[in-house]
């Protein structure tokens, strides 16, 4: 199957923060391999605006090396990569002063879509729109587009929010959750809303509970002066993971448009019941077979900062009352796997005797790594004298069922098209950011007026005792994390 690649109109990107880290990984590389794709038009200009005092040969130098550490393509494609930076420009500018502004205004194009993406540090969000705004660079149908951290509790996401709206529309601003362009997580509302198979089953009478898991097998690798302000819970639950509870639990939305997906989302957050402190489990790993403890790379060397959270979660409402989500993430876990799984209700009437030996019906969505779906099915044994069941799988992985010619692009690629294209539906809206932060904030005021440490857990093992526990007096068991 050969995938179709629909061409975005000429551009200029501004890159604040281009000589960055997530710049260089991510976003260059991801806007490279656009245009391998035949996505990227050779009209588009990519701006370059950082600190350092360099012109745009020395940016393009800086942008050949990125391309080489992190992107193979460009060996091997090297007209297409001398293509792609001589649409390189750069411009040193001071994001908080004055130097710079005046040449970046007169750089842009009036006639092409302009798009400013901060890769910079939150505290400098509120600054540089204000310096777009106030020098004229910015017009009313320029995007701007920033990454979390976007606040670290309610009140400092009300005040990004204001910052970012003195000086653009909600429909200009484009908040990145890199979970949103994972290609699992958009197929996740494809697998709900253009079959007509599972909608009629989506829901509390049918649905036992579900589990969503994002484990990652790497621990804070050097970043533990950031995560230690952070933890898992801002890290990861109030963005990510509540991304993926909020595409698993919402309506299906009357159109597939930006807002109309986002007034859905937001109704979920809306419907989650205060967390109880009792429902939740946060660890930290301690060193194990595989791999050193998290007070190794942490900042304070007795932090209380939690590596992996457990939450039981109730959405109450019509479609999920009594039907529980439990969410788990974690660092230095046994492996990187993150699925979302619907554990579905025995049939109303056994007529088989061994039909309590099942685990019954369940439909796992696999994110990463081998993204696919796989339903658990029960069938009769084979061959047995009488009537034996047993489970099988039916498993389907994307790569397998899509060919090897399919080139599932990165979120950040997937993202930044989108932005140039002006569709908002993988983006988070103002709204609801802050409504995710009034969810998290009292469990993190909990947690830090409590005596209790996080439960430690061994690096490269499935998270803490308590975590098991939560499930268990519920008479249910997290799935294994493995590959
Ligand atoms: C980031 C978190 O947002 O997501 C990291 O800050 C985490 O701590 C990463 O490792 C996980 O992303 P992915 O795409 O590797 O699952």
């Amino acid at each position: 199957m050969v995938s179709r690649v629909i061409p975005v109109e000429p551009f200029d990107l501004v890159i604040f923060g281009a000589t960055g880290d997530l710049s260089r990984r991510k976003i260059l590389p991801g806007l490279f391999r656009r245009l391998l794709a035949g996505q990227m038009p050779v009209e588009a200009r990519i701006i370059g605006a950082a600190r350092s005092d360099m012109d745009t040969d020395g940016f393009r130098e800086m942008v050949r090396a990125a391309l080489a550490e992190f992107e193979p393509a460009c060996k091997t494609h090297p007209d297409e990569c001398e293509l792609f930076l001589g649409l390189l420009d750069y411009i040193p500018i001071d994001a908080l002063g004055g130097k710079g502004w005046k040449s970046l205004g007169k750089l842009l194009r009036k006639e092409v879509v302009t798009a400013f993406y901060l890769s910079v540090g939150p505290s400098l969000f509120g600054e540089i729109a204000h310096r777009l705004h106030t020098n004229g660079i910015a017009r009313p149908d320029s995007r701007i587009v920033v990454e979390k951290p976007l606040g670290h509790d309610l009140e400092s996401a009300r005040l990004l929010n204001r910052q970012l709206a003195e000086c653009f529309a909600e429909c200009q601003i484009y908040r990145i959750d890199h979970y949103l362009g994972k290609e699992t997580v958009q197929n996740l509302m494809a697998l709900r809303f253009a079959n007509a198979l599972f909608e009629p089953l989506w829901n509390a009478r049918h649905i036992d509970h579900v589990q969503i898991t994002v484990a990652e097998s790497i621990g804070v690798e050097g970043r533990g002066g950031y995560y230690d302000k952070s933890g898992a819970l801002r890290d990861m639950v109030q963005n990510h993971l509540m991304q993926l509870l909020c595409l698993t639990a919402m309506e299906p939305p009357a159109r597939f448009n930006a807002d109309f997906v986002r007034d859905e989302k937001l109704k979920v957050i809306r419907s989650l019941d205060p967390l109880k402190v009792g429902d939740t489990v946060r660890g930290q790993y301690r060193a194990g077979a595989d791999g050193g403890s998290y007070l190794d790379d942490a900042e304070n060397p007795d932090s209380r900062t939690e590596s992996f959270v457990a939450l039981k979660v109730e959405v109450e409402n019509w479609r999920w009352a009594g039907t529980p989500f439990y969410l788990r993430t974690g660092k230095r876990l046994r492996a990187r796997m993150s699925e979302i799984s619907i554990i579905f209700k025995d049939p109303p009437h056994s007529i088989f005797p061994d039909m309590e030996n099942r685990k019954g019906n369940a439909l796992i969505i696999r994110l990463q790594p081998d993204e696919g779906i796989n339903l658990r099915m029960t069938i009769k044994e084979p061959g047995q004298g009488g009537m034996r069941l047993t489970e099988v799988p039916l498993d389907m992985s994307f790569a397998e069922a899509l060919g090897a010619d399919v080139v599932v692009p990165d979120a950040y690629e997937r993202l930044v098209m989108d932005v140039i294209r002006g569709d908002q539906t993988l983006f988070m809206r103002g709204d609801e950011v802050e409504e995710a932060w009034a969810w998290i904030d009292p469990l993190v005021a909990a947690w830090e007026e409590g005596s209790d440490r996080p439960r430690p857990y061994d690096a490269g093992g499935s998270g803490p005792e308590d975590a098991l526990a939560l499930l268990h007096r519920d008479g249910r068991k997290w799935r294994e994390i493995e590959v």
